[in-house]
Formats: structure tokens, C-alpha cells, sequence
């Protein structure tokens, strides 16, 4: 510890609500134990290009409320070769960085790694994704939000269903994950989720039709998580539209509206513990690793461990689902 001095926050990947209150946590937290910070912009390509500034405490007020990211964010091809890190790492040595906290998805992660292996730096990363896809945490910065995006959208959805009698396939994100459809389905009282982790096992049309899309109902909800696996929303729609004509279908794609909005308590706390813990890790001479919490409890995941490993679904909630939308 008595090494770092100075440490560098970026935000990186997929922006997320709740990002800017993990950014608001570690610069005050460092600050509240005498570290210098600054703050990257553009991602892993502000740390190349040198777009680095240092960040006050002030720098981060009345930011806890803001969806998106104040450092902005990025996907940075440089950053992927040799000479793109090497850049990196003398602009780090420039601005007298000694540590980094990575904000970001499993992408971003991977490149804290690679930046710590090839450089023997400090890097800490932190969960932020609406994916929900890393292990090692219960839920990551932003999924809660984009959450109760989702049901607002689908509320909404719900009454024009209800009015025209339609089939409604709502297709929302995950990249390949699907933690935001099953959940989202739950919350939202849907007929069905389609999601990639049991795509090889059943032909989710094909039960939801024969269990979920009964005859006391006439009208009907089914979340599609996005993913090539799936084939995502309007594959399903062209299926029924060909092996069950007689339905009425429809097709919403919710897009980016989920990866915006305030954030909730829930992930503006969440970002606030792991914001607070990045620095407490760098202070215990912890490195490369994410924080998380499971069970409540801050727990310290090896980067292999957190981008290699896939988080279950948990399938005790696939049946809630469908015990419930009978
Ligand atoms: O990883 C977050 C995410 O929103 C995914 O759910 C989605 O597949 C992807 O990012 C979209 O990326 P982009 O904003 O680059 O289109």
C-alpha cells in the first residue's frame, strides 16, 4: 500500500445507471484516505490518448442521481494491441497513476487484466453492467434499473395487449444472459421468458404455448432475451406467425431505454458499497480482482474467476414463473 499515492478511475463497455455513484464512491472514498484521484474519459482509450483529469471531491457532487457515466465511456480498438497498452501504461506513469478502479462488464474486466499482467499495476474492478452476467456478485451496477425499466415498459405494454388480445413478444437485453428476461418476466407478471441458458435443452415456443398460453387468457406476454441463441423476439413472432396463425402478434424491442434512467436505491447503494470497498481493497494491498457482494457481504473474485465463469440462472425461478402464469 504505502506504494500508491494516486489512483485512476475509468468507466468502460456498456454504460449503466448507478455508474456514476461507483465513480462518486471511489474518488471520495480515496480522497477520505488521502489518496490523490483521477478521473479517465472515453474508457481504456482516455488512458491511451492521455485524456486524464484530476478529480476533487467537488468533481463528483449531485452526480449520485445521473444515469449514464460523467467519464464517458468507450470501445477502444488501440487498446486491444501491444503498442495501445504500452501508450496506456506511460500516460499512467505521466500522471503519476499507480492503481486503477475498472467500472465496467467482463470486457472491461479483461482489459484490467491484461493491463495488470503485462504492467504489474494494481487494478480493481468493479461490476457495471445491466447484464447482470458476472459471476461472483448477486447483481452488478445498473441491473436493478434497467429492471424496473423494463416493467414499467411492459405495464404499459400490458393494457394495449389486454385491449387488442395480442401476443406480445418483448424482446429486452443481456447479451446473451438471461438474468433481465426471467426476473423481468417474474416482476412483470409475463406468460413466459425465452432466454439463451435453456435454448438447447427445450423449445421455449413450443412449452409456452402447450403450458403458459392458456385458453382463459386472450391476450399474453412473453420477455425474449436478446441473443444469438435465442434469435431474439421477431424470430419467435415469424414462428407463431407460421405454426400458429391463429394468434395475433406483436413486437417490441426495448433497446437502449433500458440502459438509461436514474438509478434505483438498490444500485446506487450497491455502487456506493463497491465503490467504498475498491479503495479499502487497494488499502489491504489487494489486486486484480472485482469486488462483489454475495449474501450482503463484500467478497473479493479474482478477475479469471469473474470473467471466465458463467453465473447460473438460478432455476428454482424458471418454475416460479411458470407456476405463476397459469
Ligand atoms: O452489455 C450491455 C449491453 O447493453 C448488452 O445488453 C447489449 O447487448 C449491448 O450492451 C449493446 O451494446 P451497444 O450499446 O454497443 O449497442
Amino acid at each position: 500500500m504505502a506504494t500508491i499515492k494516486c489512483i485512476g478511475i475509468l468507466t468502460s463497455g456498456g454504460d449503466a445507471p448507478g455508474m456514476n455513484a461507483a465513480i462518486r464512491a471511489v474518488t471520495r472514498a480515496a480522497i477520505y484516505n488521502g489518496l490523490q484521484v483521477k478521473g479517465i474519459y472515453r474508457g481504456y482509450k482516455g488512458l491511451v490518448t492521455g485524456e486524464i483529469k484530476e478529480f476533487k471531491s467537488q468533481d463528483v457532487s449531485n452526480i449520485i442521481q445521473l444515469g449514464g457515466t460523467i467519464l464517458k465511456t468507450a470501445r477502444c480498438k488501440e487498446f486491444t494491441i501491444p503498442e495501445g497498452r504500452k501508450q496506456a501504461y506511460e500516460n499512467m506513469q505521466k500522471e503519476g497513476i499507480d492503481a486503477l478502479v475498472v467500472i465496467g462488464g467482463d470486457g472491461s474486466l479483461t482489459g484490467a487484466r491484461i493491463l495488470a499482467q503485462e504492467f504489474d499495476i494494481p487494478c480493481i474492478g468493479l461490476p457495471g453492467t445491466i447484464d447482470n452476467d458476472l459471476y461472483g456478485t448477486d447483481t452488478t451496477i445498473g441491473y436493478d434499473t434497467a429492471l424496473n425499466t423494463i416493467l414499467e415498459a411492459v405495464d404499459k405494454i400490458r393494457d394495449t395487449a389486454t385491449s387488442h388480445e395480442r401476443l406480445f413478444f418483448v424482446e429486452v437485453m443481456g447479451r446473451d444472459a438471461g438474468f433481465l428476461a426471467l426476473n423481468g418476466a417474474i416482476a412483470s407478471g409475463a406468460e413466459a421468458a425465452i432466454i439463451p441458458e435453456i435454448s438447447t435443452e427445450v423449445d421455449q415456443l413450443e412449452e409456452f404455448i402447450k403450458n403458459g398460453f392458456r385458453k382463459s387468457k386472450n391476450s399474453s406476454i412473453v420477455l425474449v432475451a436478446e441473443s444469438e441463441i435465442t434469435g431474439g423476439a421477431m424470430h419467435y413472432a415469424e414462428r407463431v406467425k407460421n405454426e400458429y396463425p391463429q394468434y395475433d402478434v406483436r413486437v417490441t424491442i426495448l433497446g437502449h431505454v433500458q440502459r438509461g434512467g436514474s438509478p434505483t436505491a438498490h444500485d446506487r447503494i450497491l455502487a456506493s458499497r463497491l465503490g467504498t470497498a475498491a479503495i479499502e481493497a487497494l488499502m489491504e494491498d489487494q489486486r486484480n480482482v472485482m469486488i462483489g457482494i454475495e449474501h450482503d457481504e463484500i467478497v473479493y473474485v479474482p478477475f479469471s474467476k469473474a470473467i471466465k465463469n458463467d453465473k447460473p440462472i438460478k432455476r428454482d425461478l424458471i418454475s416460479v414463473l411458470k407456476k405463476l402464469s397459469i
